[in-house]
């Protein structure tokens, strides 16, 4: 029989299990066990409730017994980054906080094309190296789970050497990552084609590859007018979804249409939405693709949040991501965006922890994980404190203590 480990008292452990996947959450909701215990084996959680009661009915192998005020959380879940990169955009940031337009830091060699020009010129080493400690500073702040996108190679064998590097770090950084393809991000200024032949292209020559060498099953795609449009992007997902790809979009970022491809193509998440009206919000309410909220984009550019609150009220589902990237979002710290998104856009603690946890899970179609419940994965972060509230309270500067990944202490 496997060893199984007894892990407490916890003064709370907030589950997250009972919650539904849609809509508005008050506090009341959230399922606090005191003076908890969980019981983990091999990767996964095997008992939870009042440590006492397992101490004395549970069989035990071994018990950690932690000495003052402690609280479980599930493992936050990240579901939407471009960590894979090479370079910096730090100048790009000094432009845009001077007050210079996208096109002007365009023209003087910034934005994405400035990541693909310096993701190129890196190996794939130094892209797994770049991605594996990106990953573990992550990690220590209690994400678990991170979903990790091309976009920034634009060619065949560039992308490929992306997802490469993507699946290779994953052999060793102590998060989980989960791939997606985003060849679509922008057409490469070294294509002497239309938008409509690059994608043709990359449906054709990379797609086959992808399912090939299991490089990722999600495809996501940039909707917007420096990107590709609605029309351009609809053929290519068709493609995808013959392929068996799942689907995930910028949508609605500056501009509104993508959450209405997203939700034609059934995708499992549209992203950004801060640009979305009344319209959108119905839309997405209505289906079953995940909002994922990307405060650290919101941050990082001086835009306006993602209309969180009306999303919720109308009955979508929201989960909140990083979008850790060397342009938008270089900050790269969930807990902080989160917390900062549920300031300003006045969310409740159920529904920004839930929109890091099995929101975010559900976001990359993951069942097993954003809960703490018998059969899930033991993937969870502990803080040193006697309430849950003060992990959003300290805005992100309330680290985690521990954390556990699949059954393992990877961080104390
Ligand atoms: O999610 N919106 C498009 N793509 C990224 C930005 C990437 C970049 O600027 O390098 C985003 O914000
Ligand atoms: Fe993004």
């Amino acid at each position: 029989m496997e060893k199984a480990t007894l892990i407490g008292p916890f003064k709370q452990i907030i589950t997250m299990a009972g919650l539904p996947l849609k809509g508005a959450l008050t506090d009341s909701q959230l399922q606090i066990i005191k003076d908890g215990g969980i019981i983990i084996s091999g990767s996964k959680i095997t008992g939870i409730g009042d440590f006492e009661s397992l101490k004395e009915t549970a069989q035990i192998s071994e018990t950690i017994t932690l000495k003052g005020n402690h609280v479980c959380m599930p493992g936050f879940v990240d579901a939407h980054t471009h960590i894979c990169f090479g370079g910096s955009r730090a100048k790009d940031y000094a432009m845009r906080n001077a007050g210079k337009t996208y096109l002007e830091i365009a023209h003087a060699g910034g934005g994405i094309w400035d990541t693909v020009t310096q993701t190129r010129k890196a190996s794939q080493e130094e892209l797994v190296t770049n991605t594996i400690k990106r990953a573990n500073r992550h990690l220590k702040n209690g994400t678990t789970t991170i979903e990790v996108k091309s976009g920034y190679g634009l060619s065949v064998p560039e992308e490929l050497k992306m997802l490469r590097a993507i699946k290779e770090a994953n052999n060793t950084a102590l998060p989980e990552l989960i791939s997606t393809c985003l060849a679509a991000h922008m057409l490469p200024k070294d294509f002497k084609g239309t938008e409509k032949e690059y994608l043709e292209m990359i449906s054709d020559e990379l797609f086959p590859i992808l399912k090939e060498e299991n490089l990722t099953h999600r495809m996501d795609a940039f909707i917007e007018q420096s990107a590709f449009s609605a029309d351009d992007i609809q053929a290519y997902f068709s493609k995808a979804t013959d392929l068996n790809f799942d689907i995930t979009v910028h949508a609605d970022q500056f501009s509104t249409s993508g959450s209405k491809v997203a939700v034609d193509h059934k995708a499992i998440s549209a992203d950004h939405l801060e640009a979305s009206t009344e319209k959108e919000i119905a839309l997405l309410a209505k289906s079953d693709t995940i909002a994922v909220a990307l405060p650290g984009a919101s941050i990082g550019l001086g835009c306006d949040f993602t209309p969180a609150r009306k999303l919720l009220n109308a009955g979508a589902s929201l989960a909140i991501a990083s979008d850790h990237n060397p342009g938008s979002a270089p900050m790269g710290d969930l807990l902080t965006q989160a917390s900062i998104l549920g300031t300003f856009e006045k969310l409740t603690n159920a529904e920004v922890l839930a929109g890091i946890t099995f929101r975010a899970a559900a976001a990359l179609k993951l069942d097993d994980r954003g809960k703490l419940e018998a059969g899930l994965l033991a993937d969870f972060a502990v803080f040193h404190s006697d309430n849950y509230q003060d992990i959003l309270y300290n805005q992100g500067n309330l680290k985690p203590c521990m954390v556990w990944k699949s059954g393992e202490l990877v961080f104390d």
